[in-house]
């Protein structure tokens, strides 16, 4: 029977040339003594591949793959197995690789340049001085030379509020796509710049929005919420392998070498003893273990689909826990910075319009899509409120006075509405955060 995989991902080497304070691979791998992927491993495991599929699309990570000390013989190794390769590079040595690249260029998928911003200065504080400079550059030889490239974005907080400004640049600069993957945190400070549920809810309309409106292609990589018990992502569909740079097979490149890691159970062979077809057989026994206990926990979840927390909601959260990567001590951060404070303000957000008078009957209307959403009496109360400046304690206060309820229910209201406006993406907590959305603001034109 022919094999349902259809992705290889290879981590082609350990080191890297940047040092990204948020980068899951082991910082002591990243920068120690450089291992690399043998291309005589690869070349058999293409091979192997090849006799159980056709089409196979091999994605080069790392580390910084392109500082392969054989990246030519790797390369031509993908061509005579035939299969195509895609790259993901901080594209700092670009330069250097473009010719290899241009020999190569019939197999080649994708060149995916990794940006933290779309401003020389947002990217350049992640990824160090000069990097923005390096990534236009490679993108302008891209340009050049007719490769096609796209952008790579690991979303965090502060990059969800800029979204807008990277669909700009992937249009301006003429990436084929945007790829989006959420930051899985390495360490327990870390969990302060993971999205929260509502946060996510609320950055997945945005996406949907710009896909409609900008026509900029987006993708979403596994792990953004998802409530499905069922696998979503290549790995656990049995669509797609990894390979280390020691030639291990391995469950997903997401696991493998993760920065403070307390395991490793999801490296089932190593490839330089084992055939791929003996690999392959414990892959498919660490998949099936895996599907089964995320099954299991949404059967014994006493949630709703509605509130399962974020480690189950998340796919590769829920992964990285389970396979000892990161601390769950740390989800409580999420929930400190999702929590509602007595003290918090909220904005509306710069799209919608509300309409209709105030209190009973009120709808707001999102300028950009038309989308229509009514507000219940406390949410069109709360709107108000909202547009007042006022802190969560007095939206309490007035929701208290107007419906002639106790505090501790009046409280539970309000929490409940600015949640769900939230995830709507009408309000959001202002918290200092630049938004790049570049749209007129709509305080000027609501009907009061
Ligand atoms: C590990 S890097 C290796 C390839 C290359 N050095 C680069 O940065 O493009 C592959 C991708 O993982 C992303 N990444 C790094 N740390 C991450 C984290 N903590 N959570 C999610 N993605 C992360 C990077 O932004 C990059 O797009
Ligand atoms: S994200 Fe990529 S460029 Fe940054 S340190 Fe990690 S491997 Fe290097
Ligand atoms: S971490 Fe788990 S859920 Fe996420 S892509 Fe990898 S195998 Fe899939």
């Amino acid at each position: 029977m022919p094999s349902r995989i259809h992705t290889l991902v290879v981590e082609l080497i350990d080191v890297c040339n940047l040092n990204c304070a948020y980068c899951l691979r082991d910082e002591g791998a990243l920068h120690g003594r450089p291992h690399a992927l043998p291309v005589a491993l690869l070349e058999r495991t293409l091979r192997d591949l090849r006799s159980r599929t056709d089409r196979c699309n091999v994605v080069f990570t790392g580390g910084e793959p392109t500082l392969h000390p054989d990246f030519r013989g790797i390369l031509r190794t993908v061509r005579d197995a035939g299969f195509r390769y895609s790259v993901i590079t901080n594209g700092w040595t670009f330069s250097r690789s473009l010719p290899v690249f241009l020999e190569f260029r019939e197999s080649l998928a994708a060149i995916a340049f990794s940006i933290d911003g779309a401003t020389q200065a947002d990217h350049d504080a992640l990824r160090g001085r000069g990097s923005f400079e390096r990534v236009m550059s490679a993108v302008a030889a891209c340009r050049e030379h007719d490769l096609r490239f796209r952008y790579k974005v690991t979303v965090d907080r502060n990059k969800a509020v800029r979204l807008a400004a990277f669909a700009a640049l992937a249009k301006e600069t003429g990436a084929d796509r945007l790829e989006l993957g959420p930051l899985f945190p390495t360490s327990s400070a870390a969990f302060d710049d993971v999205l929260s549920v509502v946060e996510q809810e609320a950055f997945l309309r945005e996406v949907a929005f710009l896909r409609e409106s900008d026509g900029v292609q987006i993708s979403l990589a596994a792990g953004f919420i998802d409530r499905r018990p069922e696998p979503v992502c290549g790995p656990l569909l049995g669509e797609a392998i990894n390979l280390d740079y020691r030639g291990r097979l391995a469950l997903c490149t997401v696991l493998t070498g993760f920065r403070g890691q307390t395991g490793d159970r999801d490296i089932v062979a190593d490839l330089h003893q084992t055939p791929l077809a003996d690999g392959l057989v414990g892959i498919e026994r660490l998949v099936d273990g895996r599907n089964q206990e995320r099954l299991q926990a949404f059967s014994t979840a006493d949630a709703s689909p509605a509130t399962v927390s974020l480690r189950l909601a998340s796919p590769c959260l829920d992964c990285l826990c389970a396979f000892g990567k990161i601390d769950v001590a740390g989800f409580a951060r999420v929930d400190r910075h999702a929590a509602i404070e007595d003290s918090d303000h909220f904005t509306i957000s710069t799209a919608a319009v509300a309409s209709g008078a105030r209190g009973e009957g009120r709808s707001v209307r999102e300028t950009r899509t038309g989308r229509v959403v009514d507000l219940n009496s406390t949410a069109g109360l709360l709107w108000n409120e909202i547009q007042s400046g006022r802190s969560v304690a007095e939206m309490v206060d007035a929701l208290t006075r107007t419906f002639e309820v106790d505090e501790a229910q009046a409280r539970r209201s309000v929490h409940g509405a600015l949640i769900r406006l939230q995830s709507l993406a009408l309000i959001r907590r202002d918290d200092g955060r630049e938004r790049s959305l570049n749209v007129p603001d709509p305080t000027q034109k609501v009907n009061s």
